[in-house]
């Protein structure tokens, strides 16, 4: 006999003779002449009720059947007497697969997220992080649907590299030279050309540089990957592992960029909400008690759009006082980004055209020549949860820009060739994957929407 999933016990149209249920006990309460189980299989938040009679030939296992423990129900799915659910399963023949004692650490409800953290091979059992996993695994797929439906096709670019895309330094390396006793050059370096790629080389920070590759070849693609940064920033938004995903756009500009990447995240909002609304209302619930609002509300209005320098006057205008004063040519602090998408806008809001200074070689230099084609889009909650920008297409005008980053034309020779042959004007942009689901989920927290958080001074699982 095959196994149903509770989701799928749960939406029954019709009373079922015979139904094999395989899931673990959440809670078990007992009577004089019955027990009732908690049964849930991940399928979905809720779980289905079990009733065992003390008339069934294991029943005297059933003080085994704790918080925890994995056991397999054969039974009858019958209408329930008890109210909060349709269906219910009269067990006629249970077994226990696998116990869990009274040191199962999820016994009771309230766990501090933090607690939860430090079981992280645990929590995916618990409601909050059954549901967070569930939303994430149906994003990816949305993620997917949505660029294939449009005529994208999915690029795997390398996760080691010896570039760094963003030129922010932020790079892990990958080695296999002997720390303790490293080969070392005349001068008394470490020769990195006896290490196993024959140069340095690090885990990317980006698939960027090769999405254009294959953009300049196949015009529409994305990328869909992790991603490393050895940031040292200890905040609730930043990983130092964390999946983005990266469209590339040939024949795209700037406004088309924006375009798209407003498309893109309503979107995934309205599969969220179409595909885990059990799940969103449970987090409605327990997490972020405006989240229903605030998405609904993002779905309905189109995004605002603001340059760097008006967003800079809307800052400096606003009478507030920061803690990271700021002028024209700074970087928008989260302070910043959270008051123009909060408080100002009170909308998603995609900042443009930034100072040249602040952001790196590839983007497309304007004609002010003090900005390049940048967008960052900041949403309420989080602030930036896309960056992207249109590229610098022109062969003379990207080599200036590798000169003013010292970049050498050497080490990105092939970059360069994609401008010295049939090159285009061309756009794409990089959405950080957990900052989208903490955005659909209200959770507040990184460590808490990837399966096993990477932050600086942990890396546990
Ligand atoms: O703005 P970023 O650095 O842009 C790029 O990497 C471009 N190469 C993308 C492109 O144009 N193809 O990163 C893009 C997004 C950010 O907006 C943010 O959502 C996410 O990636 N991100 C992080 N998410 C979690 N932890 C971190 N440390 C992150 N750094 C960036
Ligand atoms: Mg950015």
């Amino acid at each position: 006999m095959s196994r149903t999933l509770v989701k799928d016990a749960l939406h029954a149209t019709a009373p079922m003779d015979a139904i094999l249920l395989q899931g673990w006990v959440r809670t078990r309460r007992d009577s004089k002449t019955f027990s009732f189980i908690e049964l849930n299989d991940g399928s979905s938040l809720k779980g289905i009720q079990v009733i065992a009679d003390s008339s069934l030939p294991d029943y005297v296992n059933i003080t085994k059947a704790n918080t925890g423990a994995s056991i397999e129900v054969h039974g009858r799915l019958v209408e329930s007497k008890g109210s909060g659910q349709k269906w219910e399963v009269a067990a006629q023949r249970f077994t226990i697969l696998g116990e869990a004692d009274a040191t199962y650490p999820l016994q009771k409800k309230g766990h501090t997220l933090e607690f939860l953290r430090e079981i992280a091979h645990l929590r995916p059992r618990s409601n909050l992080f059954g549901a967070v996993f569930r939303v994430r695994s149906r994003l990816a797929y949305a993620i997917h649907q949505f660029f294939q439906e449009r005529g994208f096709h999915y690029v795997h670019t390398p996760i080691i590299t010896a570039s760094d895309c963003e030129g922010a330094g932020e790079l892990f390396r990958v080695s296999t030279l002997d720390p303790a006793n490293p080969p070392r050059t005349e001068q008394g370096a470490v020769d990195f050309a006896k290490d196993f790629f024959g140069k340095q080389s690090y885990l990317t920070v980006s698939g960027q540089l090769e999405a254009e590759i294959f953009a300049t070849a196949l015009s529409n693609v994305y990328t869909f990957g992790p991603t490393f940064r050895a940031e040292n920033s200890n905040t609730s938004r930043h990983a130092s592992e964390f999946w983005m995903i990266e469209p590339e756009i040939a024949f795209c500009d700037l406004q088309g960029n924006m375009s798209l990447a407003e498309e893109f995240v309503k979107h995934l909002i309205r599969d969220a909400k179409e595909h885990c609304a059990g799940d969103l209302e449970f987090f409605a619930k327990f997490v972020d008690k405006d989240l229903l609002a605030r998405l609904d509300f993002v779905l309905e209005r189109p995004f605002q759009r603001c340059s760097y320098t008006e967003a800079i006057d809307i800052l400096t205008r606003s009478g507030r006082k920061w803690e990271h004063p700021v002028s024209w040519g700074d970087n928008l602090q989260s302070e910043h980004e959270r008051f123009l998408a909060e408080e100002h806008f009170k909308c998603p809001v995609t900042v443009y055209n930034y100072p040249r200074s602040l952001k790196p070689f590839y983007m497309r230099v304007n004609e002010d020549g003090k900005t390049v084609c940048a967008m960052d889009l900041l949403v309420p909650g989080i602030g930036e949860i896309i960056g992207g920008s249109q590229r610098e297409e022109r062969l003379d005008v990207l080599k200036e820009n590798l000169a003013a980053h010292h970049l050498s034309e050497k080490d990105y020779w092939w970059y360069l060739d994609l401008r010295r042959y049939g090159t285009v004007p061309h756009s794409g942009f990089g959405l950080g994957f957990e900052r989208m689901l903490m955005f659909v989920t209200g959770v507040a927290n990184i460590r808490d929407v990837i399966p096993f958080a990477r932050t600086p001074g942990t890396a546990e699982f």
